[in-house]
């Protein structure tokens, strides 16, 4: 049906040129009531889209018998103007308020339903008014219907057609304690508890604050009024336009009126924060807000904000339509950070770099936390999806474009590179389970929506853009964007669309391709497909590839409650050789189309030199070779490994180990592609290094082959280790490659490596007022003594965590504090984790997490899991990313039958499992695995190991 929409004859543009004069005519009718409604934004904004042919999910459940037992909205009111005033009591910890909600009837009907949740309505206060001056029926008490989190109002009579009405009704509610909705902050300054009120409202929790439409494609205005005590100030999405004082020391903001925007990207941040700021090249003021002791480490990223939303403007081609952009530092704040239209909220550690305390890493993270925010302002916000059943499409986007962001302002990083180790590979081993998910499915509660946010729609989305850009060629991609989002601006769209204008794109640079028709078979099934090569020596050159799809356990069960495509893909095919060994496009690009074998003639190859497929990773697949390729490509590796470019290297180890945990290739030629890390100094191979062989690791960490095993690592790690040394120097990515080798030289106990750091951490406990260990070696540091050291070290730890006011230093102390041996050490630290004063709810299932994967910790993690279960679940069970990182960080390492019969009961015992039920199911397959792994491979693994080191 994409097609058809935008193939537009005549009555479509007919159609669509109507829409907009209804359009301008309806902006006229609000101008008349709205004072400040100088410019008609909505007059210029897009038609309408046709509503999709598969409807969203409402088609999915059964007929509801009442209206409010729908999961969706009726679309029969439709919202154009929300006049929101609020009064904010930080001093009492509450909040009230009303709202006035102009919106159109599209649908004659007797009731007004929108979204409410935990807000108390004041009786008698909802009214009703038509613009024109009619008469309006008679209105029932508002009503709550809780378990689809509604206000249902009941008329006497029908609402008209094609009317305009007012609701009003005010509400209010204690600021929350949980990190949703309009909530409380706090933090300490000169020993005195501060306080903030906050909000967060993707994607459910507008509702929370107060009544509304709260669903994504149901676009309005929105113009905020604030009352508030007058020592502090309040910032919200459109600049302020004026401010005035109350009596008794309050205050009173008006906020300009909002450009037409979704609810889960509104925010307002009542708070005493002071900001520095600067100004783009294209005009725009931005503000880098935080609490008065860390504004000086904003510097870093009120730079690259600077940088990059002059970037984006230039990649979308749309400049940023607001007049400022303000960025804020949030002491209490659940995910990482959250694009709010003009105001995006971060954890401090996501916005704050502290030179000479936060490491390079930290950096990093700044850099493209704020790129990926910044992207959704075009890809999210301008152009919203219509329903979160896409929610990988604005997550994956901004996770592609995000590097795109980073590589520009820090072009000396490696970012392109980094895709490949920290996105694309981390994503194709979780795909890789049968219990994965199609990318793209139907979701209606709050807690489907909130599941969505994981690493299926982020990495996988963003792996699928990357794949795109690169068979479509760069600029086509953009110019498909740049097309998509002017047509779509200010409106909704969804994958479909996507496809349809990237084809357009294609078509008109003279490519014919079928984009929707490629990315369904990635998008509409879950997994991805393992290409075999077989080459023909001794006659061709040539070779063949041939699709299966990929699995991490080939024996498990894979019944699914999704629908596929034969689980077979569109593959687009890049290759090099030992004669051009960095040109991809030589070989250009060959398509494996599904269900049929590729035969791929090669120029100029000999028998003896190596071929590699999937040139730096640029797909969403892996590859296999005949034994033969595959002992050139080691040999390759080992005279000389820089021949291979970076990302391909790391493709190869990625591969290689993970073909082989499926059964797909030996153990040892997988092991034997690390042979050549004795020679290896860049970040990013050894980025894949330390995931792959902290798989191995953590199969064998209760084993008897562990002693090999560390023996071997650090036999491949010493040289990098010995070179890298201790001083903080070098680039980026040399100091990125440091915390590898230490960490590595360390966690194996590499002899000086330990005696280093306990040294260097004694000397701080010797003098606490003076901490010498660099930035990108802290964590590390800390964890070698702790671990090596008793209570001593720990309470010393502690008391640093309690001492210092910099977020980067907490949270490198709170992760080694987990470092510990001592059981007791490590229970206590468990029950510390609940205790608000010391650990803020932000951290919490950090610390249990830290906690489950030290090997002495980790059963001691699961305990604590079990026996806290209804804690936990109350406190974190409904939100978006922490509870299912806590299911799976406390059964990572199950790799025993008794540990699965353990999973299983518990998973029975408690069948409601929150935002996790996924995670638990995945991780009973995990286990599964990992029980086969040790059965399949541990004798090979064990072999190899002991041939490779000295006795
Ligand atoms: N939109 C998300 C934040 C979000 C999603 C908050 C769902 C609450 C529920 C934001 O753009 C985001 O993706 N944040 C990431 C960081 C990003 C750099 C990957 C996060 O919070 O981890
Ligand atoms: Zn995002």
């Amino acid at each position: 049906m994409g097609e058809k929409r935008y193939y537009m004859s005549q009555t479509t543009i007919l159609f669509c040129a109507l829409a907009v004069i209804a359009i301008a005519g309806l902006v006229g009718l609000l101008c008349g009531i709205l004072p400040e409604c100088a410019e008609p934004i909505e007059a210029t904004k897009p038609p309408p889209t046709e509503p999709p042919a598969t409807e969203p999910p409402q088609t999915t459940h059964k007929i509801p018998k009442e209206i409010w037992e729908d999961l969706r909205l009726p679309t029969s009111l439709k919202p154009h103007h929300y006049e929101i005033y609020l009064k904010t009591d930080i001093t009492n910890k509450i909040f009230d308020g009303s709202v006035d909600i102009l919106f159109s009837c599209e649908i004659a009907t007797k009731y007004i339903m929108l979204h409410s949740n935990a807000l108390n309505i004041v009786e008698g206060s909802a009214t009703l008014r038509n613009i024109n001056g009619l008469e309006v029926p008679e209105l029932s008490e508002p009503w709550l219907y809780q378990p689809n989190q509604y206000l249902v109002v009941e008329l006497s009579d029908e609402l008209t057609k094609g009317e305009m009405y007012e609701f009003s009704v005010s509400f209010g509610a204690p600021l929350a304690e949980v990190l949703m909705g309009y909530y409380l902050s706090s933090y300490t300054k000169n020993d005195e508890k501060r306080y903030l009120g906050t909000t967060q409202f993707a994607p459910t929790d507008a509702r929370r604050a107060f009544p509304c439409f709260d669903e994504p494609a149901m676009k309005a205005n929105f113009t905020l009024t604030m009352d508030y005590e007058a020592e502090y100030h309040v910032i919200s999405n459109m600049p302020e336009e004026s401010t005035e004082d109350l009596p008794d020391d309050w205050k009173k903001t008006k906020f300009a009126m909002s450009v037409p925007m979704s609810t889960y990207l509104l925010c307002w941040v009542v708070s005493d924060f002071v900001f520095k700021s600067g100004v783009t090249n294209n005009g725009v003021e931005m503000r880098l807000w935080a609490r008065e002791d860390a504004i000086d480490f904003v510097d870093y990223a009120l730079q690259k904000g600077i940088e990059q939303l002059d970037f984006f403007d230039e990649y979308f081609g749309i400049k940023f339509p607001l007049p400022k952009m303000d960025m804020i530092a949030i002491p209490d704040f659940s995910a990482g950070a959250m694009e709010n239209w003009g105001l995006i909220t971060y954890r401090e550690t996501a916005l704050l770099y502290e030179e000479g305390v936060s490491s390079a890493g930290n950096k990093q993270s700044v850099c493209s936390i704020v790129a990926h925010e910044l992207a959704h302002q075009w890809f999210g916000n301008l152009v919203t999806l219509k329903w979160w059943d896409d929610t990988w499409l604005n997550e994956g986007f901004a996770s592609y474009v995000e590097y795109l962001g980073a590589d520009y302002s820090e072009p000396l990083w490696g970012m392109t590179d980094q895709f490949v180790a920290r996105t694309l590979q981390r994503v194709l081993v979780t795909d890789s389970l049968a219990t994965s998910r199609p990318i793209s499915i139907p979701v209606s509660t709050p807690e489907e929506i909130n599941q969505q946010f994981d690493i299926i729609s982020y990495n996988k989305g963003a792996s699928l853009m990357r794949m795109c850009s690169f068979f479509l060629g760069e600029s086509t991609f953009q110019k498909g964007l740049k097309n998509y989002l002017e047509y779509f601006k200010y409106g909704n769209a969804e994958n479909n669309d996507l496809w349809m204008f990237l084809s357009e794109a294609a078509e008109e640079d003279g490519l014919i391709i079928d984009v929707k028709q490629i990315m369904d078979t990635w998008t509409l099934q879950m997994g991805y497909p393992n290409v075999r090569i077989d080459r023909q020596y001794g006659s061709g050159p040539e070779f063949t590839a041939n699709q299966t799809r990929f699995l991490i356990d080939p024996e498990g069960n894979t019944t699914t409650e999704y629908g596929d495509l034969g689980y077979q893909w569109y593959v687009p095919l890049t290759y090099v050789t030992a004669e051009d060994p960095r040109d991809p496009e030589i070989g250009g690009l060959n398509w494996l189309d599904p269900k049929t074998e590729r035969t791929v003639a090669l120029t100029n190859l000999d028998d003896n030199e190596w071929l590699l497929v999937n040139y730096d990773e640029r797909g969403y697949y892996r590859v296999n070779y005949d034994a033969k390729n595959w002992d050139l490509l080691k040999a390759q590796l080992i005279s000389d490994h820089e021949v291979i470019s970076i990302a391909s290297r790391s493709a190869l180890l990625g591969d290689a180990f993970n073909l082989a945990r499926a059964g797909a290739l030996n153990q040892t030629t997988a092991l034997d592609q690390t042979l050549y890390l004795v020679n290896e100094r860049e970040y990013i191979p050894w980025y894949t290094v330390s995931s792959v062989t902290g798989y191995i690791d953590l199969m064998l960490s209760r084993s008897g082959a562990y002693g090999s095993f560390e023996k071997y690592m650090l036999q491949q790690v010493t040289p990098l280790y010995e070179d890298v040394g201790w001083e903080d120097t070098g680039t980026h990515l040399e100091r990125r490659v440091r915390s590898i080798a230490v960490s590595f030289a360390c966690g194996y106990g590499n002899e000086n490596c330990t005696r280093t750091a306990i040294g260097m951490f004694k000397e701080w406990m010797d003098n606490p007022a003076k901490n010498t260990i660099h930035p990108d070696l802290k964590y590390y540091v800390y964890c070698t003594a702790i671990a090596a050291g008793g209570q001593d070290e720990w309470f010393f730890a502690l008391e640093q965590y309690q001492a210092t006011s910099s977020s980067s230093e907490q949270s490198n102390l709170r992760s080694a504090m987990a470092c510990a041996n001592e059981p007791w050490i490590l229970s206590t630290y468990l029950e510390y984790s609940r205790d608000k004063d010391l650990i803020r709810s932000q951290d919490e299932i950090g610390v249990i997490t830290s906690v489950a994967s030290n090997t002495v910790g980790a059963p001691l993690a699961w305990d604590y899991f079990r026996g806290n279960w209804d804690y936990l679940f109350d406190m974190y069970g409904q939100t978006a990313f922490s509870f299912s990182d806590l299911v799976e960080g406390v059964t990572r390492k199950f790799n025993t039958e008794f540990a699965m019969e353990e999973l299983k009961k518990f998973m029975v015992e408690h069948p409601d499992q929150g935002t996790a039920s996924r995670t638990f199911v995945q991780m009973v397959e995990a286990t599964q695995a990992n029980i086969r792994w040790m059965d399949y491979h541990y004798d090979d693994v064990e072999r190899w190991l002991k041939g490779a080191v000295p006795n």
